[in-house]
């Protein structure tokens, strides 16, 4: 079947998915958008994450076909015409990317966090984020990356 729907902001088309397909696989492998991660395909790592109409979710529990007429937003729309996020950029000044499969659906996850509170408290962070694992970095340069990006929220250096 086709599936049509808008991709950070453009509209796509994404001929030959079949039923059973996942939102995931449509993006990586039929639209070009390999940014977003398939690490467990069971919705446990978070490391899929994309907004689909501006709620963020599990790209790999979405069937494909679901994505018909919507709005899904992956990483690779948070990149600027002037460059990265600034989110992205403080992951990478924080060192939170190591391996670097956790990273964009932290990232996804992160700018929602601060689109919805631009001053998270610590717990929130934590609570937030619970959903995204890592096996590379031990949480604390994600959590210092995640303190950085809010500071530049608050100072007007970064719009979520
Ligand atoms: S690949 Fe989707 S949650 Fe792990
Ligand atoms: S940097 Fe490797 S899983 Fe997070």
């Amino acid at each position: 079947m086709r599936v049509t729907c808008t991709v950070n902001g453009q509209r796509c088309e994404a001929d030959g998915v079949w039923p059973g397909e996942s939102l995931l696989y449509m993006l990586r492998e039929r639209l070009g958008l390999p940014g977003s991660k398939n690490a467990c395909e069971q919705g446990e790592c978070g490391s899929c994450t994309v907004y689909l109409d501006g709620v963020a979710v599990c790209a790999c529990l979405v069937a494909a076909g679901q994505a018909e007429g919507r709005r899904i937003g992956t990483v690779e729309g948070l990149t600027g015409e002037d460059g990265l996020h600034p989110i992205q950029d403080a992951f990478l000044e924080a060192g939170a990317v190591q391996c670097g499969f956790c990273t964009p659906g932290l990232i996804v996850a992160v700018h929602d966090l601060l689109a919805r509170d631009p001053a998270p408290s610590e717990p929130d962070i934590r609570e937030a984020l619970a959903g995204n694992l890592c096996r590379c970095t031990g949480y604390e340069q994600i959590l210092d990356a995640v303190r950085l990006a809010t500071s530049r929220v608050a100072s007007g250096r970064g719009t979520p």
